[in-house]
């Protein structure tokens, strides 16, 4: 299981109440364009051939994880378009396939938390128990659907009970495709009149190849049709399995980015091919070069930056900025969330779990560590935590 999971699994205590920091959320993304020069100038220093591009993106770069998470249902055109008019200059997707080949923005295949599967009866007989990556889940799948029959389902808030807010847009959208959300960055960048990044991730590659589901190449023949297979393209691909970057990188030119799970994990095309090594090894100088021969950056959790000791308080800071970028990698550790239950013990405020906590002195620790760009449910928080950073 990976961090982000275990942390999405734990439950609030409470239904809690937010203020969403809205007043300020368009004044913070413009200001978040200018942000800290110095970083700016280390980030311009890095990325290789590739990346001309990702060199024009304020540093640190807030990504918008799975759109506006933390206030629309995850993997939304509602979610995306939020953290846009937000001022979040990239948007995350993951994508998975469904029956028939289309990709598709989920964070994983099995919808039964994300969707209203469970209340079509026409889909009963699909629920099925499949093995991914070595975790045994029970639910419904979309490599199980073909994209029609997925269409007629409805996206829902993956944590109700620490996002009960979020539940007010159960059902209003669909599932999009990634063509639909390429679509909707041309759209948004004509009427913006800037390119609208989009940060897009290959979930359980190897798994679905072994199913003739491979997602690299409908990944790579979308992005060459709608122009951003390039290297200057607006967009980065990233996957927790080093085997899809490398596989990427033939097929486009986009800047690639490694994810990396916790240090004891072996990404899943690892465990396949016999590959014995664990991110503690990836990290080290000597995994940090074989990375960088292929890739311009890495998506570490935040816990490989700054770990946490047993009490969920921050220790001291690892080497790991400052190794990755001297070996030419660019960094954007995931995932900063505005809520208790998800910071580190010493910006908690309160006993309620979904209540806030100090969400801004958090980002700002992050921030002073050197990384490049940050994943956040909260773009609205990030771009103000990047503003307040850049004037300091
Ligand atoms: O892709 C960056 C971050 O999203 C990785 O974690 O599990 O949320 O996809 P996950
Ligand atoms: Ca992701």
């Amino acid at each position: 299981m990976t961090q982000g999971k275990a942390n999405e699994q734990q439950q609030s205590s409470g239904p809690g109440r937010r203020a969403l920091l809205a007043t300020a959320v368009l004044g913070a993304g413009s200001a978040a364009l200018a942000v800290a020069p110095a970083a700016a100038a280390t980030a311009a220093e890095q990325g290789g051939s590739r990346g001309r591009g990702f060199r024009s993106l304020p540093v640190p770069t807030v990504i918008a994880h799975r759109g506006a998470s933390g206030y629309r249902p995850e993997h939304t055109l509602g979610s995306y378009q939020f953290a846009l008019d937000m001022g979040a200059r990239v948007i995350e997707q993951d994508l998975v396939p469904t029956k028939d080949g289309h990709l598709v923005c989920r964070h994983e295949n099995d919808i039964t938390g994300t969707t209203d599967v469970a209340d079509h009866p026409e889909f009963a007989g699909r629920r099925t128990t499949k093995s991914v990556d070595g975790v045994s889940y029970t639910g419904w799948f979309t490599e199980d659907f073909t994209l029609a029959e997925l269409k007629t389902l409805r996206a829902k808030e993956r944590i109700p009970a620490t996002r009960q807010e979020n539940t007010v847009y159960d059902g209003r959208w669909e599932v999009p495709t990634l063509e639909e959300v390429l679509q909707w960055a041309e759209r948004e960048g004509r009427r913006r009149g800037r390119e609208i990044w989009l940060h897009i991730e290959t979930k359980h590659p190897t798994y679905f190849r072994k199913l003739g589901l491979g997602l690299e190449e409908p990944l790579a023949k979308l992005l060459r049709k709608y122009g951003r297979h390039r290297k200057n393209s607006p967009n980065f691909l990233q996957s927790f399995e080093p085997g899809s970057i490398q596989r990427l990188n033939k097929l486009v030119d986009a800047p690639l980015v490694v994810l990396l799970s916790s240090a004891a994990s072996r990404p899943w095309d690892f465990v396949e091919a016999g590959d014995p090594r664990t991110v503690a090894d990836l990290v080290k100088p000597e995994g940090l070069k074989w990375i960088a021969s292929y890739a311009q950056g890495l998506g570490p959790t935040l816990d490989l930056i700054i770990p946490r000791d047993a009490s969920g308080r921050l220790t001291q800071p690892t080497t790991l900025v400052r190794d990755a970028h001297a070996a030419g990698l660019i960094l954007h550790p995931y995932t900063m969330r505005n809520e208790n239950t998800f910071l580190p013990a010493e910006f908690r405020r309160g006993t309620v779990a979904s209540d806030y906590g100090d969400a801004l002195g958090a980002f700002k620790v992050w921030f002073e560590t050197g990384i490049d760009g940050i994943f956040t449910d909260n773009p609205d928080t990030g771009l103000l935590a990047a503003a307040d950073f850049a004037g300091n």
